[in-house]
């Protein structure tokens, strides 16, 4: 069964938190058949998004990024399934919201790059789903489980 549980890290960026969104984003997950195995509501501090961040310390919108990720609570999430880090960043959309398809999360809920609505770990990125849940999370808060519907999601799961 392993090949059914790679975890990616995803979170709800303070926009999405301020505009409703967490209910619908969880819903998206959930439908496509991912396991949610940890959840945490939270503000980011100074030091957890400077790390969170880190890759794009040089770039120009480095201060309005990190000044937006700790301007309210996050919803921060670790979901598992079959290839979940490529798959999830596919139902995220591209970063620009202008330029995601219809049907993606931010394409459907986002017009401005710098209010993108959700984050989540980059596929592109070897490792970056386990860095970014070690980041967040501690082990003993990732819980393991079944879903109850898993024999009717994969085709090589046991009845
Ligand atoms: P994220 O890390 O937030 O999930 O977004 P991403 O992988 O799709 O994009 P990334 O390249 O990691 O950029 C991180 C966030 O920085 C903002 N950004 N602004 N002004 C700009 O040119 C610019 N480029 C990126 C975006 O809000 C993006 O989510
Ligand atoms: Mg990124």
């Amino acid at each position: 069964m392993s090949h059914h549980d790679e975890r990616t890290f995803v979170m709800v960026k303070p926009d999405g938190v301020q505009r409703g969104l967490i209910g619908e984003i969880v819903s998206r997950f959930e439908e496509r058949g991912l396991k949610l195995v940890g959840g945490k509501f939270m503000q980011i501090d100074q030091e957890l998004a400077h790390e969170h961040y880190g890759e794009h310390e040089d770039k120009p919108f480095f201060d309005d990024l990190v000044d937006f990720i700790t301007s309210g609570p996050v919803f921060a999430m670790v979901w598992e399934g079959a290839d979940a880090t490529r798959q999830v960043r596919s139902m995220v959309g591209e970063t620009d919201p202008a330029e995601s398809a219809p049907g993606t999360i931010r394409g459907d809920f986002g017009l401005d790059l710098g209010r993108n609505v959700i984050h989540a770990s980059d596929h592109e990125d070897e490792g970056a789903n386990e860095r970014e849940i070690d980041l967040f999370f501690d082990e003993a808060e990732l819980l393991d489980y079944e879903r109850i519907d898993a024999a009717w999601l994969y085709e090589d799961e046991d009845h």
